[in-house]
């Protein structure tokens, strides 16, 4: 789908990283930008430097997790404007918390935030997008979403977005919608997610960060710091609208480590982790910093 002038995209987690350059992407095309966010003074900034622009912007203050919200943010999008082209349905964190000793809360904001919060964007953009007869619905997941091996909360909620989103791309085709489908899975980009818990939303408190997450924390910032541009994914991501191509891929470099499990899966071989991902340690090492993370006396 050509990416018009006047076009209206919705975004949510669009007050940082790879969602504040996709709302600036398509803001700079002189598209009117609906910025969804859960943190209110980002999100007021983020508004701020997207109304520099073209296009006409405003900020919904949405939390993805609540499906009334979500409901809310498509209401006021098509009161505003009449009707929307592109949603990307972005907005993602991960837990520090220990995915199988941590409190149970940890994977409830997850999957409440990365995986029903695609699930409520799909549902309350797509009849939109299908009665105006011309859209696309982008799905951030990740290369957590080929193969795992990284953290098990959010490997199972961005596996459950790679295929949520496949069967969407099936379904718009069978039934003839003019509404593009694509899946967003990136490896390493410049953005502030290990600090994602500053937007918990789950139950009680933010759990504490798990030994092994300790260990492998500091790799990970250094990683993410050394990342790809979050406005170079967003490039991708309008090419990809614009040639209806399914797959956004920023790292192809990573792919050997999805087609590699898939090789073992046809050959029946139990599972191996990955043994390096790219911009990581060694997995031997990381295993060693866990090991030595796991045996420390816990402080206080
Ligand atoms: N940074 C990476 O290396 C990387 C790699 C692969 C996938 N991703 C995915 O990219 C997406 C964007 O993350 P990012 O890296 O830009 O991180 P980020 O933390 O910079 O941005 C995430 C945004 O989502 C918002 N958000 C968090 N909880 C929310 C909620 N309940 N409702 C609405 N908004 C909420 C945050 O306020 C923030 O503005 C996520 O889905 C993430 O899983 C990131």
């Amino acid at each position: 789908m050509k990416l018009e002038k006047g076009d209206v995209a919705v975004v949510t987690g669009a007050a940082s990283g790879i969602g504040f350059a996709l709302a600036e992407r398509f803001a700079k095309a002189g598209m009117h930008v609906v910025a969804a966010d859960v943190e209110p003074g980002a999100l007021d900034d983020a508004v701020t430097r997207l109304a520099k622009h073209d296009g006409e912007v405003i900020g919904v203050h949405t939390d993805v997790s609540k499906a009334e919200q979500v409901q809310a943010l498509a209401n006021s999008t098509v009161e505003r404007f009449g009707g929307v082209h592109v949603v990307c349905n972005n907005a993602g964190v991960v837990s520090r918390s220990d995915p199988w000793l941590g409190p149970i809360e940890a994977w409830e904001w997850v999957v409440g935030v990365n995986l029903w919060g695609v699930i409520y964007g799909v549902r309350a953009f797509m009849p939109h997008m299908a009665i105006g007869g011309r859209g696309h619905i982008v799905n951030t997941a990740s290369m957590a979403g080929l193969f795992p091996g990284l953290n098990p909360i959010y490997d199972a909620t961005k596996h459950a977005v790679v295929a949520i989103t496949e069967n969407l791309y099936h379904d718009m085709r069978a039934t003839n919608l003019n509404v593009g489908v694509s899946v967003l899975c990136p490896g390493w980009v410049r953005t502030a997610l290990v600090d994602s818990e500053r937007n918990w939303t789950g139950e009680g408190e933010v759990p504490p960060v798990g030994a092994a997450l300790s260990a492998v924390e500091p790799h990970l910032r250094r990683a993410l710091d050394e990342g790809l541009t979050p406005a170079a994914v967003a490039d991708l991501v309008a090419t990809c609208i614009e040639e209806d191509r399914f797959w956004v891929l920023t790292h192809p470099a990573w792919m050997p480590l999805a087609s590699e499990r898939w090789d073992s899966i046809t050959e029946g071989v139990n599972p191996e982790p990955p043994k390096q991902v790219p911009g990581m340690p060694p997995r031997s090492q990381l295993m060693e910093e866990v090991l030595t993370a796991l045996a420390a006396p816990p402080e206080g």
